[in-house]
């Protein structure tokens, strides 16, 4: 089997990038490396983890050579599964909770490392793995603070090792197919953008479902009131806008509604005495977030985790030639839409202007989104291509976790950075290219 050199990947991105046409087809052999198994670690081997190495075991030629978690019970089953499928059993760790240095100092062929810990833990990982020099795809969200986001972007520049936030909604077959039809024009020039994360957490994910006990993500909602979980309603919204290749985000200003579906959904489901339900919950129950553009775009975001209600994304996307709307399943398009000013339905289009990435029917976790990401990311892997989703974009979506805070305590806007150091100017448009469609 070959081994993966980092000095080739990136002399072989950069052949990528300079056009593979004008190749010795020896030279195009090297550069497209089809055959070489991909070796990936887990770190947190939880509920994700577990779901992502299902997927991952989907794909040809990837074996899983390391899992490290917390628990001997979850990284065995992750093993075990490995093992059910007919797959190497991977090298274990388990001690503590920074036994993961352990496993990337002694697992040196790996060519990833996904990253599906507590929040806390994944930047300071995701740092560790790129100084190894192994890529790091780490969970949402990248980083929790504008320091650790810097330290992301000034480790990748630096050691030149690629990294990617694991944004599964980005690769959404509705999401890129409006990609596709925002880059032919349809919607004309891009004006503003509403997108929410509304997903009733409190009966499962922050808490017991059955006791009602904390699970580990609660203590953000007693410690902060932010916008905790931005990047899924936020992920394809930035290719939409073109932020990083074009525009840039560059102020947030920030408001919370009251907190009050955590203690209500206490004492409806544990009773009075419960004590989750007499807390007093900094976390705001809506957070409803503006940003501006450099271009001038607007876009609003919300917040919307405490409050019992059916999940939603509500991905709204206007232009100077039509509108589209998630929630309705519908769109109008100037001249297009059979009657004027009214809706028409979505279906037709996202068939019409379906993406490459979704040529192949898909199955598994997220109606099949999430294999659809994590193939390409084994393919960027193993054809030695930039990842799919670029350091910025993670770190532009994982920003507005602290800057909300922050705009929110200040009750006014707050400087968005740039994180492409003026990059964002002339950076082509590069997230799910799909020449087919869009020439
Ligand atoms: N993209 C998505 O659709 C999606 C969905 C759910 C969760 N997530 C993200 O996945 C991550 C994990 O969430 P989850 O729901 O699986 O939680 P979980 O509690 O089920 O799993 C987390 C696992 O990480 C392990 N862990 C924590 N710290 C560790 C450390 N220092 N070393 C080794 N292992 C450690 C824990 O033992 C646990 O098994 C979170 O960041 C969350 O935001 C993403």
């Amino acid at each position: 089997m070959k081994t993966f050199s980092r000095r080739n990947f990136f002399r072989n991105s950069a052949i990528t990038a300079l056009g593979m046409a004008s190749l010795p087809a020896s030279v195009k052999a090297m550069a497209t490396d089809y055959k070489r198994t991909v070796k990936i670690g887990i770190i947190g081997t939880g509920n994700r983890g577990t779901s992502l190495l299902r997927n991952l075991l989907l794909i040809n030629d990837v074996e899983i050579a390391a899992v490290c978690d917390l628990f001997q019970v979850r990284v065995e089953d992750a093993a075990n599964i490995c093992a059910k499928a007919g797959k190497k059993k991977p090298a274990i760790y388990c001690k503590d909770e920074n036994t993961w240095t352990e496993m990337l100092d002694k697992e040196k062929q790996l060519d990833a490392v996904i990253i599906a810990t507590y929040w806390e833990y994944h930047a300071p990982i995701g740092l560790y793995a790129m100084n190894k020099g192994i890529v790091a795809a780490i969970e949402v969200p990248a980083a929790l603070t504008i320091d650790e986001a810097w330290s992301l972007i000034d480790t990748s520049e630096k050691t030149k090792v690629p990294f990617m936030m694991l944004e599964n909604w980005s690769f959404r077959q509705d999401n890129l197919a409006l990609l596709n039809m925002k880059r032919l024009g349809m919607l004309g020039e891009i004006v503003h953008c509403h997108c929410a994360h509304s997903h009733d957490c409190i009966d499962h994910w922050f808490f017991d479902s059955k006791t009602g006990v904390q699970r580990w993500p609660a203590k953000y909602l007693l410690e902060y009131n932010r916008d905790q979980y931005p990047t899924h309603s936020v992920g394809p919204v930035l290719s939409w806008m073109d932020i990083n290749c074009g525009d840039v985000f560059t102020e947030i200003y920030s408001t919370a509604s009251a907190s009050k579906g955590i203690n209500a959904y206490m004492k409806r489901k544990f009773g009075e005495d419960h004590p989750n339900a007499k807390i007093q919950w900094r976390q705001g129950d809506i957070v409803t977030s503006t940003l501006k553009t450099k271009m001038g775009k607007t876009l609003v975001i919300n917040y919307d985790m405490q409050l019992p209600r059916p999940y939603a994304n509500r991905w709204m996307l206007q232009g100077t030639m039509g509108i589209y709307d998630e929630e309705k399943k519908s769109i109008y398009l100037v001249d297009k839409s059979p009657e004027y000013h009214e809706w028409e339905p979505w279906q037709p289009y996202e068939e019409k202007y379906n993406h490459k990435f979704w040529a192949q029917k898909s199955s598994g976790s997220h109606g099949g989104v999430d294999y659809v990401m994590l193939k390409q990311f084994v393919d960027a892997l193993r054809e030695k291509k930039p990842l799919p989703l670029d350091i910025y974009d993670s770190v532009v979506m994982s920003a507005i976790v602290e800057l909300s805070g922050i705009s929110i305590a200040k009750n006014a806007p707050v400087p968005f950075p740039d994180f492409t150091r003026g990059k964002w100017a002339f950076k082509k448009p590069y997230f799910a290219l799909d020449e087919a469609i869009v020439g």
